[in-house]
């Protein structure tokens, strides 16, 4: 199984902390954003992992992140020119997965828990993908799955009226045919190829499972969610909890 960190994107919404320096190079805690990400996939066994960034940021990218030693793991490196959306980002790691399971996450989500037993039951999962839910109190600001007490049966990007509290977080398990199902979505309003017209693809297969995040959640994008991501892991001094 692989990696794959994605931090593209401007950052407009926490301009103008992003005009010199990329999003996900930001403080949380007592280190820079993305190394979060890089240290649940570690703790996950996971240790052959592809980040991408946008033309701008690679070089500072690089030279927070190094060759992966310091973390125990391996960084490949990947260009996203364009800011095309999730699952834009997540097609340039198609040569990368080589046909294994990916499990991706995005830079600037961070989680009080290891993401390792979501990993692990994907891990025993034969086929198809896996989310993780989270019960916020503002979902229209997310990914929204509708649920009844087993399977996911939709997933909304920001809806006006969520069918209910439950977010899809930025982590995300899928199968060898995620490159597959890239190739036959379409970009969105917004212009962009969504994550979660992917997720929806492996939901009309029947092959899309979830779990639920244990403890705290956020992303990073806003600023009052940057600031929540910052105390949340000056709290624990950016040590995952099991
Ligand atoms: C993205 C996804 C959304 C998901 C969220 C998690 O939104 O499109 O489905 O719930 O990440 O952080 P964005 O942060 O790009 O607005």
């Amino acid at each position: 199984m692989k990696g794959v960190i994605l931090a593209g994107g401007r950052g407009t919404r926490l301009q103008p902390l992003t005009e010199i320096t990329n999003k996900h190079l930001l403080p949380v805690g007592r280190e820079p954003m993305i190394w979060h990400p890089v240290r649940q996939l570690v703790g996950a066994r996971i240790t052959d992992i592809l980040v991408v960034t946008s033309t701008h940021h690679m070089g500072a990218i690089v030279n927070s992140l190094g060759s992966g030693r310091r973390f125990g793991c391996q960084f490949t490196y990947r260009v996203q020119e364009e800011a095309g959306g999730i699952a834009h980002g997540l097609a340039l790691a198609r040569h990368f997965a080589a046909g294994e399971p990916i499990v991706v996450m995005l830079g600037d989500n961070v989680f009080e828990h290891a993401i390792a037993p979501f990993v692990d039951a994907f891990r025993v999962q034969e086929r198809g993908a896996r989310v993780l839910l989270k019960q916020v109190g503002d979902p229209e600001r997310y990914g929204v799955a509708a649920l009844d007490e087993r399977t996911i049966l939709a997933i909304e990007e920001k809806p006006q009226s969520p069918r209910s509290n439950f977010a899809v977080v930025g982590c995300y398990a899928y199968d060898r045919e995620v490159f597959k199902v890239i190739d036959g979505i379409q970009p969105s309003a917004r212009g962009e190829l969504e994550i979660t017209a992917v997720n929806n693809r492996y939901i009309e297969r029947g092959e899309l499972q979830y779990s639920i995040v244990e403890g705290r959640w956020t992303d990073a994008g806003t600023f009052e969610s940057l600031r929540e991501a910052n105390a949340l892991l000056l709290e624990i001094d950016n040590k995952i909890k099991p």
